[in-house]
């Protein structure tokens, strides 16, 4: 079923589990993405930036996803992820997107608050669902570096300020992880966590899900975080597929026998993952 995040997470929260959300850069990847809900009978979140609905068209993304969606009997969100400028989430609300994040997280706190406002306000009345950032998360995004000197962790005080001003969704926290693959890239603060979930009743987001360990990410999970982002292990399960396949294809093969292998294997990256924020196979 199509849903909303608000609808998505409540429904994750009822089961104690969270859900993720994970990006697709093409239209190509999205029926890999639900078949892997449907085979785990999991709720999941299909993410895009405006760059790759730009490339792929709003209305395509939600006519594929909804279609699809409507066949599953577990909840299925459009969210739009990471979007800084409000045409393009206005675009995203208007075409059928069921959630749309406003990532105002580098900006001074006042005007974080009030674009965001702006965009409940446009939002909420459809139906559609926000997510908000706070603090700053290192790492690239769709092409924009932020590095390790302008990361700042999610700080509880401005959590509470944000709230009593606007009502999100979701939001998303600086907790230590990063964007994109690194070795090193989860120093996670599972105590700044705890003090968040535990003052503020908001379903909380974990962004740079790739290469955090399994045991971090269901810390997570028991300590507040309901929806986890992963981009970059998808992209590179696909990449690196997709360059083993082409490197032996011959220039008259068809398309579909070289994509099916990469779409599975993101439907297996993403099934394993699903697992894990579902708290099977359990390690805390
Ligand atoms: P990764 O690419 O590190 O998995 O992060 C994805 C993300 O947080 C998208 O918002």
């Amino acid at each position: 079923m199509y849903a909303n995040l608000k609808e998505t997470l409540a429904y994750a929260k009822e089961r104690g589990i969270a859900v993720g959300a994970f990006n697709a850069h093409c239209l190509e990847m999205v029926p890999a993405m639900l078949h892997a809900a449907k085979e785990t009978n999991l709720p999941i979140i299909i993410q895009t930036t405006a760059g790759t609905a730009d490339y792929v068209g709003y209305d395509v993304f939600v006519a594929v996803v909804k279609t699809l969606a409507e066949q599953l009997p577990v909840p299925v969100t459009l969210h739009l992820d990471h979007a800084t400028d409000f045409a393009k989430i206005k675009q995203a609300v208007d075409a059928g997107y069921s959630s749309v994040m406003f990532d105002g997280s580098t900006l001074p706190i006042a005007e974080n608050i009030e674009k965001t406002l702006e965009v409940s306000a446009y939002a909420h009345p459809r139906n559609v669902s926000v997510e908000a950032e706070l603090g700053i998360i290192g790492g690239a995004e769709d092409g924009v570096m932020i590095d390790s000197t302008q990361v700042s962790f999610t700080q509880p005080e401005e959590v509470s300020q944000f709230l009593q001003h606007v009502t999100v969704d979701a939001l998303a926290l600086s907790i230590g992880t990063t964007h994109g693959q690194y070795k090193s890239k989860a120093n996670l603060q599972f105590d700044l966590l705890e003090t968040i979930a535990n003052n503020h009743a908001r379903p909380l987001v974990l962004h740079g899900g790739t290469g955090v360990k399994d045991e971090d990410i269901q810390k997570c999970v028991t300590r507040g975080i309901v929806k986890i982002n992963v981009g970059t292990e998808l992209l590179i399960a696909w990449t690196r597929t997709a360059k083993h396949q082409f490197a032996k294809a011959d220039l008259t093969d068809s398309l579909r026998n070289h994509l099916i292998p990469c779409n599975e294997q993101i439907k297996q990256v993403i099934k394993a993952k699903m697992a894990v924020f579902a708290l099977e196979k359990a390690s805390v």
